[in-house]
């Protein structure tokens, strides 16, 4: 006999683990149904994000920048470092327990939350005007009906062509978080989010990293000023990034040769012992048969509306397997939004005040327009900057690299977008989403009272200098 339920959620990644607690706080009968396997074939809550994304990329991140910091940073502080060793097997071994941690905190919330677990591959059986029939197929094998049901299945790396991965010598963001032996040279193709990030790790833990990145352009997506700054700073730690290579080949003997035509068009070929291929992800619909049901796919994304209603009446999908921009905390806004719109509320997820970070050092982060998007739209515009230089809490930390830049309307002051490159920005551009949420002009943040020394005032600063009126510069 099916088990019924008025919400299912296919995956149980930060979209649909998210869904279901919301879901279930408005009390609807909920269920998640989610493949993930730890090696043992245990249940291991927590999608992409959880397992081989955000949360082991940080906790490495972190792990090598103390690592970096006892080596190259402790001195200036005069804290004296003798017989510093590396012992990666342990920096590993914590990042699999931070995991681990995580997954229990997603078993813990579901029991808490009384949401129904099935672990297995959800696939569609049929869809009718008010039920779906899911079936479940792994560990357990069960079959559900449920009045509305959430895809929230993810994505998958994105594979050079002709070059597989085999996560021995060519990688993906899961080889990428498990290397047992830092590489001596360390290949990296494209400069993009996951490739500054684990380039930046193997960096700090010796290697030799050369990233090869299609466009001419370094992080196209970023401010302009922003990515030039960052692009120096990555330069002088060296970090090896070559720009508009296109890749022609990858061999793979004991070693990965990289044929490439460089951006003159030069043929080059490059050795590496290891390759991480960073070039984008694709969205997950493997197993979920929605050919069985009708449900529409646009270039491989199930295709959905600004409200995530997909063709088919009581199916949504959220996260990474729609489209925008495949980000965890994406993927939870519109996960709750849905939960709400099952219930009948009415939320709205704002795109515009979506916040992007990368977790380099020095960190990347952004909301809002940059400054040569609102060029291209032809939108007037004011512009102000404060270089962390000049910003004493920067200075009592060690890191004053990087700058904070406001743009705001050239009329109405009303902040449009917020760039930072420096320490801790991605917990700064908290600030900057809040006063966009709520319509702040760059003199609201100016007037706000900023605590001292704090790297935030920074913000304060760069807010008054759009009205060319910082303080402290
Ligand atoms: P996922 O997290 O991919 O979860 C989908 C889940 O569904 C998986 O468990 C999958 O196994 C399961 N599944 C798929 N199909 C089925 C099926 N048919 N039946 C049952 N289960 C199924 N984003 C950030 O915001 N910040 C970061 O710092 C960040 N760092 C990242 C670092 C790396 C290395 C990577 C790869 C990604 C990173 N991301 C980051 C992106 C983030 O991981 C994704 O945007 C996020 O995980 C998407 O969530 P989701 O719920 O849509 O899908
Ligand atoms: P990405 O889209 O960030 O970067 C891919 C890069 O590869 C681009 O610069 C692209 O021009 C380049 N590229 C594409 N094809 C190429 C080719 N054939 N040769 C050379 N370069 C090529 O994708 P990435 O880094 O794989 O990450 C996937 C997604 O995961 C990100 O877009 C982001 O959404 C998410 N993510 C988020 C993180 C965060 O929020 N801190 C961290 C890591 C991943």
């Amino acid at each position: 006999m099916a088990q019924s339920f008025d919400m299912v959620v296919i995956g149980g990644g930060p979209g649909g683990y998210v869904a279901a607690i919301r879901a279930a706080q408005l009390g609807l009968k909920t269920a998640c149904i989610d493949d993930w396997k730890t090696p043992d074939g245990k249940p291991a809550l927590g999608g992409t994000c959880t397992n081989i994304g955000c949360i082991p990329s940080k906790a490495l991140l972190q792990s090598s920048e103390n690592f970096e910091q006892a080596g190259h940073g402790f001195a200036e502080h005069g804290v004296r470092m003798k017989g510093l060793e590396l012992d990666l097997a342990q920096m590993l071994k914590r990042k699999d327990q931070v995991v681990k941690a995580s997954n229990d905190g997603v078993v813990y919330l579901f029991k808490k939350n009384k949401i129904a677990f099935f672990h297995g591959r959800g696939s569609f059986v049929k869809a009718g005007a008010d039920s779906c029939e899911i079936a479940v197929k792994g560990a357990q094998n069960e079959t559900l009906t449920a009045k509305n049901v959430i895809v929230a299945t993810g994505s998958v790396p994105r594979a050079l062509s002709g070059a597989a991965f085999d996560e021995k010598l060519i990688l993906s963001n899961d080889g990428a978080l498990a290397i047992p032996e830092v590489p001596k040279r360390l290949g990296v193709v494209g400069a993009g989010v996951i490739g500054l990030e684990m380039g930046s790790v193997w960096r700090r833990l010796g290697s030799e990293v050369t990233i090869l990145e299609a466009l001419p352009v370094f992080l196209g997506a970023a401010d302009e000023q922003i990515a030039r700054e960052a692009w120096k700073i990555f330069a002088k730690q060296g970090l090896k990034i070559e720009l508009g290579v296109k890749i022609a080949g990858v061999k793979v003997k004991k070693d990965v040769t990289v044929e490439y035509a460089d951006a003159e068009g030069k043929a080059r070929s490059a050795v590496f012992d290891r390759l991480i291929v960073s070039i984008g992800r694709i969205a997950n619909t493997e197993g979920l048969n929605p050919e069985a049901v009708g449900l529409k796919l646009e270039r491989g994304f199930v295709a959905v509306d600004e409200e995530c209603r997909t063709n088919l009446a009581g199916v949504w999908a959220i996260g990474d397997v729609v489209r925008g921009p495949m980000l965890a905390h994406k993927a939870e806004e519109e996960g709750v939004a849905v939960a709400e719109r099952i219930a009948g509320q009415k939320p709205h997820v704002d795109f515009n005040t979506i916040p992007w970070v990368i977790y380099t050092t020095p960190e990347i982060a952004w909301v809002g327009k940059t400054e040569q998007q609102l060029k291209a739209e032809g939108v007037a515009y004011r512009a102000g900057t404060f270089p962390f230089m000049a910003n004493a809490r920067a200075r009592a930390l060690g890191d004053t690299s990087g700058l904070v830049k406001f743009v705001a309307d050239a009329k109405t002051d009303v902040i449009l977008g917020v760039h930072i490159v420096g320490a801790f920005a991605s917990e700064l551009i908290a600030e900057a989403v809040v006063a966009m949420e709520f319509r702040a002009s760059s003199e609201d943040i100016g007037m706000i009272c900023h605590a001292h020394p704090s790297l935030s005032e920074a913000m304060k600063d760069a807010a008054l200098a759009v009205d060319k009126r910082a303080l402290n510069i």
